[in-house]
């Protein structure tokens, strides 16, 4: 080891890194935007199985126009999206789904009255078969017991976080492999954003389950997330462990609102 300066060293460690073509998913020099505006360019993005990835970056970043472009929302300028050994690159929404991606929008999207069994079967619309809803019901409820005790009970009479559950519940009906989740914390008090946060890392942890997430409240995202994409302008401005990205002074100064 050379006499680096430590604040050299921390930026090596939050540096934008090449490509890694063993990802589950991958994000490959992507440009999106709206009619003649772009509003990413050339975003590169891994994701492994069984990590959680958090987008960071301040607000008007470009953070839901990556999701919007990754799932078929608006159709990518140049770029591609691989999902294993698929091009998904401008698939739409419904056959992203199908393959096993699913998409918690940003802000409210339950049905107030419906009631919780309900709106869990609606991420299962797709499905005919009876007994696979009944199946997927069965596990989703046992992830969430919350939402059992819940279940006859109309959307709209919960509280904001179990509202929140109910629609990563509803996403999780399909048993996808990928869990995008744009801003799961949004709207929600400190204190039930925690819950919101420990029942992602739950989800990870016990189940498995791949998350890619946008997240407002950096901080929090980035201490649940095994590695994380600052995005500034629709660029990769800095990417690292969920550590390294908390850790790092400039970080620290630029988007979280400086060292706690
Ligand atoms: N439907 C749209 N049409 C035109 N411009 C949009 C649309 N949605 C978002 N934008 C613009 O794209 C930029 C990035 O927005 P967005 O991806 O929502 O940012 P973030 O999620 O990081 O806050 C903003 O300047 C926003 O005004
Ligand atoms: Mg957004």
């Amino acid at each position: 080891m050379t006499d680096m300066p430590s604040e050299q060293i921390i930026n090596a460690s939050i540096a934008v890194q090449p490509p890694d073509e063993t990802a589950l998913f991958r994000v490959r020099d992507l440009v999106a935007g709206y009619g003649s505006i772009m509003i990413i360019h050339n975003l590169n993005i891994d994701i492994h199985e069984g990590e959680i990835v958090c987008i960071i970056g301040p607000n008007g970043a470009g953070k839901s126009t990556v999701f919007k472009a990754v799932y078929g929302f608006i159709a990518p300028r140049s770029g591609n999206v691989y999902f294993g050994d698929n091009d998904i690159t401008g698939m739409n929404p419904g056959d992203i789904l199908r393959k096993g991606i699913t998409y918690v929008p940003q802000g409210r999207s339950t049905f107030p009255e419906m009631t919780v069994e309900e709106n869990l079967k609606l991420g299962m619309f797709i499905v005919n078969d009876r007994r696979r809803i009944d199946r997927a019901m069965e596990r989703v409820l046992e992830m969430f017991p919350r939402l059992r005790e819940r279940r006859k009970q109309l959307a709209g009479t919960m509280s904001g976080g179990e509202q929140r559950m109910l629609e990563i519940g509803r996403a999780l009906m399909l048993d996808p492999k990928i869990l995008m989740l744009d801003e799961p914390s949004a709207g929600l008090a400190p204190l039930i954003t925690k819950q919101v946060f420990n029942n992602v890392q739950r989800l990870n942890q016990d189940y498995g389950l791949t998350v890619f997430m946008i997240e407002q409240n950096a901080r929090q995202g980035l201490a649940i997330s095994h590695r994380g994409y600052v995005l500034e302008l629709g660029r990769n401005r800095f990417e690292g462990t969920g550590e390294a990205l908390l850790n790092s002074a400039q970080v620290q100064r630029m988007y979280l609102g400086g060292a706690h």
